[in-house]
């Protein structure tokens, strides 16, 4: 068994930072990832990093942004450290060495992105991403910190009281890619999340294949609720035939959308008569559908992106990996021709919940980046947003697992204080299938006590753990047939891309409830063909397919409980944001198979003042 005091699971932009910070606090502390740090998904974020940099900006107005862009569903608390921290952290990774885009007098360039009041977006060309994650795993690599990469870190060992908010997180289950080996690691401080976003359960989607929810699951089956799931991001500029994202840098230069008719459709049908192009994500991502719907978009599916008017050397001097991916993927020239794009899932506003210093309701387990929610997006990221995320709440996270006191928190976490339990006839029984295989949570829980006494130390537990996680992939290994993860990952991706996308109604978020549970039903049957240990990708999907099932199905009730239109989440049959009833997160807890919604008041009062929700116009 492996042992350290911080673990960090994921290498990618908030993982690298919770581990610097958690070293810094003198914490002995390793990253477990499942790819090398610099291929994290991560260094696919083209566009930029939000922070109040300029005397004439403020955190309040970020923070005041940040809020409506959340369309009144994120935490105040969470927002105010977000806009509060940001810069600092900058001048952070500045001095670390990042290679930001520059003015000629040498300060760090700001660009406008949607739905900011200033033009606060800090960048490096169109590759900030990719030069953030370099920049900080030299960081990790000048203090020695230990990396296990192509280490996939299948389950948490955390111990068993009947309540989550009674069980403390002791370590981690990690497969070894390379030798096929399954190990414990043990945390004697903590456990950090760093795991990204699910997007694989979409078919259109900018993410990486990596991108599998494997931390929300893991924490979700572990008895962390999960917050706001319903609220799925479609970026409105990514390629048709790939998914690859077109940075929101392109329209914060100036670029301009159109529709079939030559017409710059955000202003000519009144979608964002102030803001136009630079209107809030949710809203210009629903402005194209609904133009490609009305029958004026190309080819039935997409809109154009033009950026010819900008000239070439702004082109090539800010945006230059955009003519790439153009050019790569669509074989467009941006130079000279507009490019084809339409929305595709991007990012995922809800995740695993958790207070201001990323701490969820298991003791010694905490999460930060993508996979979280603290709450700072609510029903709507602002585009440059994620990346001060990922390393405000990173380093919080890291320095709280270390120890530090970085006082009380003012969000609460787990089933306690004051909430609310949902009452909706679901139709359908979501959560496990009748079965009692190492698949579920009542045959591993059978597997682990086969295997001896219920542990309560954290050597046993995490070797309890070791062997429950063993039996689930011998299980898979042993049969010869029976159904492959690749087509039960297809059936997931098409049903969530057909029924929960950017327009839901009820019947077809039903539909995908109903298809989650017999894919669910499927996958009691999955087997991996590959029989090798050594390298296994086929194992390796096979147990992320089961991730994604998971978070689909709390995606899919989120939306289908929250009968309202609020940001990303546009329903049907609820064309209103209903404040009366609705001011609040969905909460969805696993308790051994079976999930249990309910919710929590949003905290809207900030340090110095209440934000009162406003019709939401751009
Ligand atoms: O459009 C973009 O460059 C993406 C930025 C983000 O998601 O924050």
């Amino acid at each position: 068994m492996y042992e350290h005091d911080v673990l960090v699971v994921g290498g990618g932009g908030a993982g690298l930072r919770a581990a610097i910070a958690a070293h810094e606090e003198g914490a002995d502390v390793a990253i477990v990832t499942k790819l090398h740090p610099v291929r994290s998904h991560t260094g696919a974020a083209e566009g930029g990093i939000n922070a109040a940099l300029r005397d004439a900006d403020s955190w309040e107005d970020h923070a005041y942004d940040t809020m409506k862009g959340s369309d009144y569903l994120g935490d105040a608390p969470a927002i105010e450290t977000l806009a509060q921290d940001a810069p600092g952290e900058v001048f952070q990774i500045e001095h670390w060495g990042m290679p930001f885009s520059r003015e000629e007098d040498g300060r760090v360039s700001q660009r406008p992105f949607g739905g900011l009041s200033f033009p606060r977006t800090t960048y490096a060309g169109a590759e900030t991403g990719h030069h953030l994650l370099h920049t900080m795993y030299e960081q990790v690599v000048k203090r020695g910190i230990q990396v296990y990469d192509e280490w996939f870190v299948t389950n948490l060992a955390v111990s068993d009281e009947e309540t989550p908010e009674d069980r403390t997180c002791h370590g981690i289950v990690a497969y070894d890619v390379q030798s096929g080996k399954i190990e414990g690691f043990k945390a004697r401080q903590g456990v950090i999340l760093a795991t990204g976003g699910p997007g694989q359960a979409f078919d259109h989607t900018t993410n990486a294949v990596a991108c599998t929810g494997d931390g929300y699951a893991m924490a979700y089956r572990a008895g962390v609720p999960l917050e706001d799931m319903e609220f799925v991001q479609f970026h409105p500029t990514t390629l048709p035939s790939t998914g690859v994202l077109i940075s929101e840098g392109v329209r914060g230069e100036g670029g301009i959308l159109y529709n079939a008719g030559g017409e710059r459709f955000m202003f000519e049908y009144g979608y964002a008569n102030n803001d136009g192009e630079l209107a809030s994500r949710d809203v210009v991502a629903r402005a194209e559908l609904t133009e490609v719907n009305n029958g004026r978009g190309f080819e039935d599916e997409y809109v154009m992106l033009d950026m010819r008017h900008l000239g070439e050397e702004r082109i090539i001097d800010r945006l230059e990996n955009i003519l790439h991916l153009a050019e790569d993927f669509e074989g467009v020239d941006g130079l000279k021709e507009p490019m084809p794009v339409k929305p595709g899932q991007h990012y995922e506003m809800g995740g695993i919940e958790t207070d201001e210093n990323g701490h969820t309701c298991i003791d010694g387990l905490y999460a930060a980046g993508e996979c979280a929610c603290v709450s700072v997006h609510g029903a709507n990221r602002l585009g440059g947003n994620a990346l001060p995320e990922l390393i405000v709440f990173g380093a919080r996270a890291g320095r709280h697992a270390a120890g530090a006191d970085l006082g009380e928190p003012k969000i609460e976490t787990g089933e306690r204080g004051d909430i609310e339990y949902d009452e909706t006839e679901l139709p359908y029984k979501p959560g496990e299938v009748d079965m009692e295989g190492p698949q579920t949570a009542a045959g591993a829980a059978k597997a682990r006590s086969d295997g001896g006494a219920v542990a309560t130390d954290s050597d046993s537990i995490v070797r309890g753990a070791v062997e429950s996680e063993r039996a689930r992939v011998d299980h898979m290994m042993e049969k010869d047939e029976g159904v492959q993860h690749s087509q039960i990952r297809a059936k997931l991706q098409k049903t969530m891309t057909q029924n929960v996308n950017v327009f839901r109604e009820e019947e077809g978020l039903k539909q995908a409830l109903r298809d989650i549970r017999e894919i669910r039903q499927a996958y009691q049957d999955v087997y991996v063909a590959d029989p090798s240990r050594t390298f296994n990708t086929d194992l390796q999907a096979t147990i992320e397919t089961r991730n994604l099932i998971d978070i689909a199905e709390t995606i899919t009730l989120g939306a289908l409980v929250r009968t309202e239109f609020r940001g990303a989440h546009w329903r049907a049959e609820h064309q209103e944001r209903k404040d009366e009833n609705w001011l609040k997160h969905t909460l969805i807890s696993w308790h051994e198979g079976n999930p249990t919604i309910y919710y929590r008041p949003t905290i809207l009062e900030g340090e110095d003042k209440k934000y009162e929700p406003k019709v939401r116009s751009y």
